[in-house]
C-alpha cells in the first residue's frame, strides 16, 4: 500500500485528495492516512492540507515500497551486523529464491578471506539468496555474474569505465568501488543455496589514505541515487541468472576485465602464483602463464596486479 500511495503522489506531482486515493486504491481514508503517517516515519515529507496530500521529499533509503513488484522479497534494515548472517538464517529457514536482505549500514560487514568490510551509511550493502539448479562446479560463476551486473550498471548509469579484477572486484581507475562475497550451502552434486553479498561504495566516505578504494561519489563529484542503482543491479542480476551455465557470461566478464593480459600475483592458501593472466576458464578460474611458458590455474585467492 505504501508503494501504491507513493506512485499515485509522484504521478500527480500535486495535491491528491484522501478521497481519490482511497477510491483509486480501494481502501478507507483512515487507512490512507495511516500509511501516509508510516511514510513520514520512514523519512518522507508529505504535506497534508485541505486540498489533499502532496509528496514534498523522499529519503534515499532502500525501503521495500520503493521497489514495486519486489516489496515482499526485500527485507530492509537501517542497521544490521551483516546481511550475510541474516541471509544465511533466512535461507536455512527455507525462504524463496530471490529473497533480498539490504541494510543502510552494517556493524560487522564481512569481506572475502575473513577481511572486514567497512559499511558506513551511504553505501549499498545487500545479499541475495539464490537457489540455482546447477552443479556446485558452476558456483564460482556467481561471482562473475555479480561483478558483471555491477560493472554494467555503473557504465550504463554514470558512463564511468568500471572494470573487473579477478575474481570479483569492480574497479574504477584501478581502485575498488565494489566487493562481492558468495557463500554456498551444497552437497557434492547439488546446490541448496548460494548467498551473494554485494557491497558498493556509493555515497559512503572513502578515506583519502585508502588509495586502493574509491566511491561513486568521489568519481562523479556528486551523490548518486542509491535507489536507482540498487534497482538496476537487481535487474542486471535477474537477466544474467539464465546465463549462469552459458559461455556468454564468461565472454562478458572477459570484455570488462582489467586483469587479463597483466602480470599478476595470486596469493591463495598454501600457494603463490606469479605470471601473466592469459584467460579464465569456463568455471571462472584464472589461467596464468609463468615465465617458463607453463600454464597454471588459480581457483581462488587474492589477486594483485603487478603491471
Ligand atoms: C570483498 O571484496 O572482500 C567482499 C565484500 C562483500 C561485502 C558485502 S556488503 C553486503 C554483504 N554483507 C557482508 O557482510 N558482506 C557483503
Amino acid at each position: 500500500m505504501k508503494g501504491e500511495i507513493l506512485r499515485a503522489l509522484r504521478e500527480s506531482g500535486d495535491y491528491v485528495s484522501g478521497e481519490s486515493l482511497s477510491k483509486e486504491l480501494g481502501t478507507s481514508r483512515v487507512s490512507i492516512w495511516k500509511h501516509i503517517h508510516r511514510l513520514e516515519q520512514d523519512g518522507y515529507t508529505v504535506e497534508a492540507s485541505p486540498k489533499g496530500y502532496r509528496l514534498l521529499s523522499s529519503p534515499d533509503l532502500l525501503i521495500p515500497c520503493e521497489f514495486p513488484g519486489l516489496e515482499q522479497r526485500i527485507h530492509h534494515f537501517r542497521e544490521i551486523g551483516s546481511t550475510m548472517d541474516a541471509a544465511r538464517k533466512l535461507a536455512e529457514g527455507g525462504v524463496e529464491q530471490g529473497t533480498i536482505i539490504v541494510a543502510e549500514s552494517q556493524s560487522h560487514g564481512r569481506g572475502r578471506l575473513s577481511k572486514e568490510w567497512l559499511s558506513p551509511e551511504g553505501g549499498i550493502y545487500f545479499t541475495v539468496v539464490l537457489r540455482p539448479k546447477i552443479s556446485p562446479i558452476y558456483a564460482p560463476r556467481m561471482n562473475l555474474m555479480a561483478s558483471v551486473a555491477v560493472a554494467t550498471t555503473i557504465r550504463r548509469l554514470f558512463g564511468l569505465k568500471a572494470e573487473l579484477k579477478w575474481p570479483n572486484d569492480v574497479l574504477i581507475e584501478g581502485r575498488k568501488v565494489c566487493g562481492i562475497l558468495a557463500e554456498m550451502h551444497a552437497e557434492v552434486d547439488a546446490v541448496h543455496f548460494i548467498n551473494l553479498g554485494i557491497g558498493v561504495n556509493a555515497n559512503a566516505y572513502v578515506s583519502q589514505q585508502e588509495k586502493k578504494a574509491t566511491s561513486l561519489k568521489e568519481q562523479l563529484g556528486r551523490e548518486v541515487c542509491r535507489k536507482e542503482f540498487f534497482r538496476s543491479v537487481l535487474m542486471e542480476l535477474q537477466e544474467r541468472q539464465a546465463l549462469l551455465t552459458k559461455a556468454d557470461l564468461v565472454e562478458e566478464w572477459k570484455s570488462l576485465s582489467a586483469t587479463l593480459n597483466r602480470d599478476v600475483r595470486i596469493v591463495a592458501p598454501g600457494e603463490e602464483i606469479i605470471g601473466q593472466a592469459v584467460d579464465i576458464d569456463s568455471g571462472g578460474a584464472l589461467i596464468i602463464k609463468g615465465k617458463d611458458g607453463s600454464l597454471r590455474t588459480a581457483i581462488a585467492g587474492d589477486c594483485i596486479h603487478l603491471t
